[in-house]
C-alpha cells in the first residue's frame, strides 16, 4: 500500500507542475468518500465562469492524473458528479488528508483548470484483529503481575475513526495493559492481577474489544482463551481426618475394614493418589493390616485379639505423583471388639490341704481364683459347686475366692471329695470350664468300736480244760489308723465273790477270750464277762459287750444214796417189815440224789439182785421198796436187796446200794429206824414246808399276775399272731428279785426236788423250765434243763395237782427261743 501510495504521489506532483503554467485559478471541493454514484461534488461550470452553453460548446470534461475516472462533468448542469465508489483508504491509506487533483479542461480554447477534490475520511472501517480467537497459556504458579502479550487491532480509518481503545471482558484475574511501542503505537497487554487457581479456574476465557473513536463508534472483538497450566500444588486430601472403625475379634481374614478416601485436585500425575502406610507403621499393625495401594482399602490379614490388642491406630499417606510429590495422611482408628472366644479358667491359688472330717463350718480348704481373659460381660466369671457339696465358695476379693467347708463331713463316707467347680462368663453364649479339686479328709476318732453283737452266749461244758478258748469277740471301728485299732479288755467284776479275772483273760490284739479254769456246773452254771473293745484314738472310745457263759452240765456225778444214810458207808441198812404185811406194803425207800441236773440227774432204781426176787419190788422212779406179794411163814426173816441207781446221762453213771429186810413178826410200827430219823427232820422239814409253802404261795400270787397279765397281751395279740410271746420289756415281773428263788427238798412229801429259777438267771438268753408230770408216778420228779438245748415239746407237762395251787399250767406253744427273748409257757 504504502509503495503504491508513494508512486501515486510522485505522479501527482509531476503533473501538478506541468499544470501550474497553465492554470489561472484553483478550485478546492471536499466530499466524503464513499459517495454514490451521481452524487454532485460541486458547481464546477459556474465555478469556473461558465455559461451554460459554454459547457457544451467547450467540451468541458474533467481528467483525472490518476487512473481511475471518480468524477465526470454533468453537461446539462456543469456540475462535478461523482462518477465511482471512492473510497479514502484505497486512494490515501492512513495519510491525514486525502486530495484528489483534478484538471478541468475547456477547449475552443484550450484552457486547463486545476480542480482539487479532497476526501475526508467517514468511520466505514471497524478495528480488527489479527485473529479473533486466541489462545494463550499461563502457568497456575504465575505471579501477579506477569503480562501476556495480546495482539493489536488495526482500523484502516484515519483520524478519530481510527482505533481508540481497548476493553476487556469482565474477569477476576487479569486486567488490560497497553504497553507502548516504537513509533507511539500501543500494544495490548493482559496483566496478572491475582493468582491464578487452576483447581478454581483451569480456564479463563476473556473477550478483549478494540474500539474507534468514530461516531458511532465501531469495535472489534477478539476471544482470548487463557488455559492455566496445573502446577502440583494441591495435597491429597484424605475425607476424613480420623477413621474410627470397629472390629470384632474373630473377624476373618481377608475383611476389607474401611477404605479411606482421598482426593487430589491437582490433574494428571499430580493427581494420581498412592496410598500407603506410614512410614514409621509398627509391625504389630503391619502384620496384621494391609493396605491397597491403589484403591486405599485396608484389608484383615492377620488375627484380632481383644486380649493382646484392642486398639490401632494406623497411619495412611496417600501420595500423588507430581514433582514434587505431595502426600496427605488419615489415621484409621480399629476399635477390637471383644467376643466370648476365651473360657474362664480356674486357678488353684493354694493347694486344697486336707480337712479333719470335723472341722467346723468355714474351714477353709483351698484358695482358687477365677479369671477369664476377656473383658466386660465376656470376662465376668462367677463360680458354682454342686448344691449337695458340703463345701461353699466365700469370696474374698476380685474373683478370689476360698473354698471353705460348710456342712458336717464323714470320712467314713467320703475320704476324698471330688469338688467340681464350675466356672461361667457371662458372655453370650457363655462359656464354662470346671475344675475338679480333690480333697481329702482326714480320720478323727468319732466313730466308737462296735461289737459284732451287743451280747454274746458261749455255752461250754463242764470241766473242760483250762486255758482253751472259750470264745472269741470281735468289734469294728469304722476310723481309720490308729482311730480303728483296737484293744480288748475285760471289765472287772466279781463271780461268786472272785475276780472275774482269775477266771478268764482275754487277747488284747483279737478278743480271743481264754478260760484259766475247768469250770464245775455244779457250782458254777452261769456267769458274765464285759469285755470291752478301745480304740487307740485319742481321746480313745470304747464300747462294752456282755458275754454270757452258760456252763453246761455234763454226766460227771454218779447218783449218791441218801437214804438209807447208812449206805453212804458202805454198811448194811437194816429195814424192818412185818410178816402180816399184804402185797404192796411200802418195805422201805431209797432216796438218791444227782449233783448233774436234767438227765445226768433223772434217777431211776431196779432191783439188781435180791434174796427173794419174787417178793420186793423196786419202783422204778421213786424208789419205793414195796413186797410184790403177802409175806408168808416161809420167807426167810433176813432178806438182802441190791438195788441199782442210775441217771440218765451219757455215759450211765450209776451207784448200788445194799438194802437188807428183817422181816418180823408182829411189828407195826415198821420203819422205827425211818421214823426215829425222820422224828429229827420233821422239825426240820416243818420249818421247809413253810417256807416252801410260803415260796410257793408267793410264786403262785406271782404266777397269777404273769398270768393274767399274759392273758390279758395274748387277748389283744392273738388277733394279729397265734403265738403269745413275752418280751423282756413287756415283763417287769422278770425283774422281780424275789424270783431269783432256789429251793431243794427232800421229804417223803410228793414234791422231792423243785428248783425254782428266775431273776436275773432268767434274763440270761436261756429260759428254764419246771415241767411236772402229771402221773402220780412223775409226781415228785422235778428236772430243770435248758430249753435250748432239748426239744420239750412233748414233755411240756402239767404241775401235779398235788401242787397246793395248779396256776403254773400253761400250754406250750413256741419253742424256739432266741437270746434275750423269753417264752413263757
Ligand atoms: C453349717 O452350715 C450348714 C449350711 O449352711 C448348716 O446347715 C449347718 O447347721 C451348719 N453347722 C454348724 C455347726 O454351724
Ligand atoms: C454318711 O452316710 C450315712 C448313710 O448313708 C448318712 O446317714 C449320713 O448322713 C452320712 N453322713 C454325712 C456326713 O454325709
Ligand atoms: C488270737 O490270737 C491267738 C494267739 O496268736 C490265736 O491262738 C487265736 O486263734 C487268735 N484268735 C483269732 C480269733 O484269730
Ligand atoms: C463300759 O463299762 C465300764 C465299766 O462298767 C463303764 O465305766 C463304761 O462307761 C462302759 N462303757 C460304755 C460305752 O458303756
Amino acid at each position: 500500500v504504502r509503495y503504491r501510495d508513494w508512486r501515486w504521489q510522485a505522479l501527482w506532483w509531476h503533473h501538478f507542475f506541468l499544470l501550474w503554467n497553465t492554470i489561472d485559478g484553483q478550485t478546492r471541493y471536499t466530499i466524503p468518500e464513499e459517495l454514490k454514484q451521481g452524487s454532485v461534488v460541486g458547481p464546477l461550470a459556474k465555478d469556473l465562469g461558465l455559461g451554460l452553453s459554454e459547457i457544451f460548446d467547450r467540451k468541458l470534461r474533467v481528467a483525472s492524473e490518476a487512473g481511475k475516472q471518480y468524477f465526470s462533468v454533468d453537461t446539462g448542469k456543469g456540475e462535478l458528479v461523482v462518477n465511482e465508489r471512492i473510497d479514502r483508504e484505497e486512494l490515501c491509506g492512513q495519510r491525514a488528508s486525502c486530495v484528489l487533483p483534478l484538471q478541468a479542461v475547456l477547449e475552443s480554447p484550450l484552457q486547463l483548470h486545476r480542480i482539487e477534490v479532497e476526501i475526508r475520511d467517514i468511520n466505514d472501517n471497524a478495528p480488527i484483529f489479527p485473529s479473533n480467537h486466541l489462545y494463550l497459556k499461563i502457568a497456575e504458579s504465575a505471579a501477579v503481575g506477569t503480562r501476556l502479550l495480546l495482539e493489536s487491532a488495526l482500523d484502516p480509518d484515519v483520524g478519530s475513526n481510527s482505533l481508540k481503545s481497548y476493553t476487556l471482558g469482565k474477569n477476576e484475574c487479569f486486567s488490560l495493559k497497553l504497553k507502548e511501542i516504537e513509533g507511539g503505537k500501543t500494544v495490548p497487554e493482559l496483566f496478572l492481577e491475582k493468582l491464578l487457581d487452576r483447581e478454581q479456574k483451569a480456564v479463563h476465557n476473556i473477550l478483549l474489544t478494540a474500539l474507534d473513536g468514530g461516531n458511532p463508534v465501531r469495535s472489534g472483538i477478539s476471544e482470548i482463551t487463557i488455559s492455566v497450566l496445573d502446577i502440583n500444588d494441591n495435597i491429597p486430601v484424605f475425607e476424613k481426618n480420623v477413621y474410627r472403625v470397629t472390629l470384632p475379634e474373630n473377624s476373618a481374614k481377608g475383611t476389607v475394614i474401611i477404605q479411606p478416601k482421598a482426593t487430589d485436585m491437582d490433574e494428571g500425575l499430580n493427581g494420581e493418589i498412592e496410598f500407603s502406610f506410614e512410614s514409621r507403621t509398627p509391625d504389630t499393625v503391619l502384620n496384621i493390616f494391609d493396605i491397597n495401594s491403589l484403591t486405599g482399602e485396608i484389608i484383615l490379614k492377620g488375627d484380632l485379639d481383644y486380649e493382646t490388642n484392642a486398639l490401632y491406630g494406623i497411619d495412611i499417606t496417600a501420595k500423588d505423583k507430581g514433582t514434587p510429590e505431595m502426600e496427605g495422611h488419615c489415621r484409621v482408628q480399629v476399635d477390637v471388639i471383644d467376643v466370648n472366644d476365651n473360657a474362664p479358667e480356674i486357678v488353684l491359688n493354694s493347694p486344697p490341704s486336707p480337712v479333719r472330717e470335723n472341722a467346723p463350718n468355714g474351714s477353709v480348704v483351698a484358695l482358687i481364683s477365677a479369671r477369664d481373659l476377656d473383658s466386660g460381660d465376656n470376662g465376668k466369671v462367677s463360680l458354682q459347686l454342686p448344691k449337695s457339696s458340703p463345701f461353699s465358695l466365700t469370696p474374698s476379693f476380685s474373683n478370689n475366692y476360698a473354698l471353705v467347708t460348710r456342712g458336717a463331713l464323714d470320712r467314713e463316707n467320703f475320704s476324698v471329695y471330688n469338688i467340681e467347680i464350675t466356672a461361667t462368663d457371662e458372655g453370650s453364649p457363655p462359656l464354662k470350664s470346671t475344675k475338679t479339686i480333690p480333697v481329702s479328709i482326714t480320720d478323727v476318732n468319732d466313730n466308737t468300736p462296735i461289737f459284732s453283737q451287743p451280747s454274746y452266749t458261749v455255752y461250754i461244758k463242764e470241766n473242760g480244760i483250762a486255758g482253751s478258748i472259750l470264745y472269741s469277740v470281735s468289734a469294728s471301728d469304722l476310723d481309720l489308723g490308729d482311730n480303728a485299732k483296737l484293744s480288748y479288755s475285760i471289765l472287772d467284776s466279781k463271780v461268786q465273790d472272785v475276780s472275774v479275772s482269775s477266771y478268764v483273760y482275754i487277747n488284747s490284739e483279737n478278743g480271743s477270750i481264754y478260760s484259766m479254769h475247768s469250770f464245775d456246773y455244779e457250782k458254777l452254771k452261769v456267769f458274765q464277762i464285759q469285755v470291752q473293745a478301745k480304740d487307740h484314738g485319742s481321746p480313745s472310745l470304747s464300747s462294752n459287750a456282755t458275754v454270757h457263759v452258760f456252763i453246761l452240765d455234763q454226766n460227771d456225778n454218779a447218783p449218791s444214796v441218801i437214804y438209807p444214810s447208812s449206805a453212804v458207808h458202805g454198811s448194811l441198812s437194816q429195814q424192818r417189815t412185818s410178816r402180816s404185811s399184804k402185797a404192796g406194803h411200802l418195805v422201805t425207800k431209797v432216796t438218791a440224789v444227782d449233783a448233774d441236773s436234767g438227765h445226768n440227774a433223772w434217777i431211776s432204781y431196779r432191783l439188781a439182785e435180791a434174796t427173794d426176787a419174787s417178793l420186793f419190788a423196786v419202783n422204778l422212779y421213786t424208789g419205793e421198796v414195796r413186797t410184790k406179794r403177802a409175806v408168808s411163814e416161809q420167807d426167810d426173816s433176813s432178806q438182802r436187796l441190791l438195788i441199782e441207781i442210775k441217771d440218765d446221762g451219757d455215759p450211765v453213771r450209776s451207784t448200788t446200794v445194799t438194802v437188807s429186810v428183817l422181816l418180823e413178826d408182829g411189828l407195826h410200827e415198821p420203819i422205827l429206824d425211818l421214823r426215829h430219823k425222820t422224828d429229827d427232820s420233821h422239825k426240820k422239814t416243818g420249818r421247809m414246808a413253810l417256807y416252801l409253802i410260803l415260796s410257793l404261795a408267793s410264786v403262785s400270787v406271782l404266777s397269777l399276775v404273769t398270768f393274767l397279765i399274759l392273758a390279758v397281751k395274748c387277748l389283744k395279740s392273738s388277733r394279729s399272731s397265734g403265738s403269745c410271746c413275752m418280751r423282756r420289756s413287756d415283763s417287769e415281773d422278770y425283774k422281780n428279785p424275789n424270783r431269783n428263788l432256789q429251793l431243794q427238798l427232800n421229804t417223803d412229801g410228793p414234791i422231792k426236788y423243785v428248783e425254782v429259777l428266775g431273776g436275773d438267771m432268767m434274763s440270761q438268753s436261756q429260759s428254764f423250765r419246771s415241767c411236772l408230770s402229771p402221773t402220780s408216778e412223775y409226781s415228785d420228779f422235778t428236772f430243770v434243763k435248758p430249753s435250748s438245748t432239748t426239744d420239750f415239746k412233748d414233755m411240756i407237762n402239767v404241775l401235779d395237782a398235788s401242787l397246793p395251787d395248779s396256776t403254773w399250767t400253761f400250754e406250750s406253744q413256741q419253742v424256739s427261743i432266741k437270746p434275750g427273748q423269753y417264752t413263757t409257757y
